[in-house]
């Protein structure tokens, strides 16, 4: 066991360029450019777009955070970034620097794989989360239920076969003419809709844990079809009824994740949410009532810490750098790099 001390954290693997510096578990300064607006105009992330961006803010953004946190380059123990999965460039120019600092001061680099950042985030606002928990991981690139046993340690209940819930709302947002993020936006206008005015389907009525959310898009987009001359009018009805439609084929999956939890021998009745998609109050709330229903009690990280940022990147680093694994210099860039595979 090494004790823990001063880590600087990057993170620029998707469209939000963060920098943490924390000492001990305590974020001495955290820095974020969201690139929202910039892409918003595209509907979506462009990845070109997203590595020049990075590029532009992220020495501001490292120097805001030394001087914030009063610290010099030489008071950091360790530098770390995230390493995949996401937009290759962007990933490589947080790297780039972390790598950079590390081996001209001689000091360890670690290289964070996003997903788990995300994974370990409840943990950061509440110390009464203990591995292992039942995870359900909600972003723009991934859906999946995980059985988080330790740190490096992940069993993948199940995952998407296509879309993940996030590129979900983002699609049906674009359908509804709303502003990219969609998830917010469609979480917004659902406010004002009757969420029983459609029914969607359970897409995978099976026993499995895998999802499926590219079918409720494709139903959306025949309620669109078939409401062209009133969209205006029905959108928040449409709206309402995705995100309950969303909430219900996620609760009939949690239900059998909760089983096959149980099932291998894991007692924790503990279920955390986590991912941007868990910044949803809506779906939160239905999904928290299903657990208790199993007798399991849900978490949530604070909405700051579900959308991407650089404190989970500098909490898994922390946990990293007590268990003295460091990352090599030539450790690679990964787009793809599963949580069972660490
Ligand atoms: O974790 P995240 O910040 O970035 C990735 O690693 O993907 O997640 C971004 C995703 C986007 O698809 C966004 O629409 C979704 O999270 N999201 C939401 C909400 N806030 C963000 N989805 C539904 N409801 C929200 N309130
Ligand atoms: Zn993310």
């Amino acid at each position: 066991m090494t004790t823990s001390k001063t880590i600087l954290a990057i993170e620029s693997s998707c469209d939000e360029t963060a920098v943490c510096i924390m000492k001990n578990y305590q974020v001495l300064s955290h820095q974020i450019y969201s690139q929202i607006k910039e892409h918003q105009k595209f509907h979506g992330v462009v990845p070109q777009l997203a590595s020049s961006l990075h590029m532009q803010h992220l020495r501001p953004l490292i120097e805001k955070s030394l001087i914030e946190s009063s610290c010099t380059l030489q008071d950091i123990d360790a530098f770390a970034a995230t390493t995949g999965p996401g937009l290759i460039n962007s990933l490589m120019i947080g790297t780039i620097y972390a790598k950079m600092f590390a081996g001209f001061l001689n000091k360890p680099f670690i290289g964070i794989n996003h997903l788990e950042a995300h994974v370990l985030s409840p943990m950061i606002s509440n110390s009464e989360i203990q591995l292992p928990y039942l995870i359900l991981l909600i972003s723009g690139g991934h859906s999946q239920f995980v059985i988080a046993k330790d740190i490096g340690k992940y069993e993948i209940l199940g995952t998407t076969r296509d879309d993940a819930v996030g590129e979900c709302f983002d699609k049906v947002a674009k359908l509804l003419n709303l502003d990219y993020p969609g998830g917010p936006e469609i979480e917004k206008i659902a406010k004002l809709g009757d969420e029983n005015r459609f029914e969607f389907p359970i897409a995978l009525k099976d026993n499995s844990c895998d999802m499926s959310f590219s079918g409720i898009k494709t139903f959306v987009l025949n309620l669109i079809k078939k409401h062209e001359q009133n969209l205006e009018e029905v959108k928040f009805d449409i709206a309402a009824s995705f995100q309950k439609g969303i909430s219900d084929n996620l609760s009939y999956k949690l239900n059998l994740a909760i089983k096959k939890y149980l099932s291998l021998g894991y007692k924790n009745p503990q279920f955390v949410i986590a991912g941007g998609v868990a910044a949803n109050k809506y779906l939160v709330e239905k999904l928290k009532n299903t657990a208790l229903q199993n007798n399991f009690f849900t978490h949530t990280p604070p909405i700051h810490l579900c959308t991407d940022n650089g404190i989970m990147v500098a909490f898994a680093a922390t946990k990293y750098y007590e268990k003295a694994k460091f990352s090599d210099l030539n450790f690679p860039n990964k787009s793809k790099w599963p949580l069972d595979t660490l």
